[in-house]
């Protein structure tokens, strides 16, 4: 989860979002390339003694700094391009799961089994225990088993609202009458929050996402316990 100070990204969760965290640090990189070299050329010119009052073109350079920043953006582009469908691809998922936002809450179906369905709201901060999140920790948290391909479809009751885990790299849109799917793995157990990410009204800030990440074993276990009651 983010904690004070962080300004980088958070530790991923998932293998797709520690491959987004590297493609980051790459951009990052030449980013920093580019710079460094803009700005040598750049406080070069200030002590630069002769001028060159008859020249007027040089097609060497010209092609040259025309074909590098073409170069430089395919090294961007490419991997960009990689992740991107990556994201997409829906690998044979184990579980499904449905999330629907609401205003203010979402709720959860896990109808691969026998209809478990509950909503999940946030804690007020009047009945915070000392091991809770203040605006981030809910009531009931949506249970899922790592190291297990999870389909996540997801829709909306009233308003747009969005699913947003950033440890996950998901962030999906929540839309009345239309339902979206997007994957991911969960490579730890833990817990990872998240919040609403489309301002959906007066409480949007308060509609925050808690994924209980646990043993596969232990999820068939809450999963037979849910579908007692
Ligand atoms: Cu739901 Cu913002």
């Amino acid at each position: 989860m983010a904690t004070w100070k962080m300004f980088l990204l958070q530790d991923s969760a998932s293998p797709l979002m520690e491959q987004l965290s590297f493609f980051h640090d790459h951009t990052l990189m030449i980013l920093l390339m580019i710079t460094v070299l803009v700005g040598y050329l750049m406080s070069s010119l200030f002590f630069n003694k002769y001028n060159y009052r008859y020249l007027l073109e040089g097609q060497t350079i010209e092609v040259i700094w025309t074909i590098l920043p073409a170069v430089t953006l395919i090294f961007i582009a490419l991997p960009s391009l990689r992740l991107l469908y990556l994201l997409d691809e829906i690998n044979n998922p184990l579980v499904s799961m449905k999330s629907i936002g609401h205003q203010w809450y979402w709720s959860y179906e896990y109808t691969d089994f026998k209809n478990i369905e509950f909503d999940s709201y946030m804690i007020p901060t009047s009945e915070l225990k000392m091991s809770n999140f203040r605006l981030l920790d809910v009531d009931n948290r949506a249970v899922l088993p790592y190291n297990s391909q999870i389909r996540l479809m997801i829709t909306a009751a009233d308003v747009l609202h969005s699913w947003t885990i950033p440890a996950l790299s998901v962030k999906i849109d929540a839309t009345p009458g239309r339902l979206n799917q997007i994957s991911f793995l969960l490579n730890r157990t833990g817990l990872f929050f998240g919040q609403c990410s489309e301002i959906c009204g007066a409480n949007h800030s308060f509609m925050p996402i808690v994924i209980e990440s646990i043993s596969p074993p232990f999820f068939i276990k809450w999963v037979s316990k849910m579908s007692e009651t």
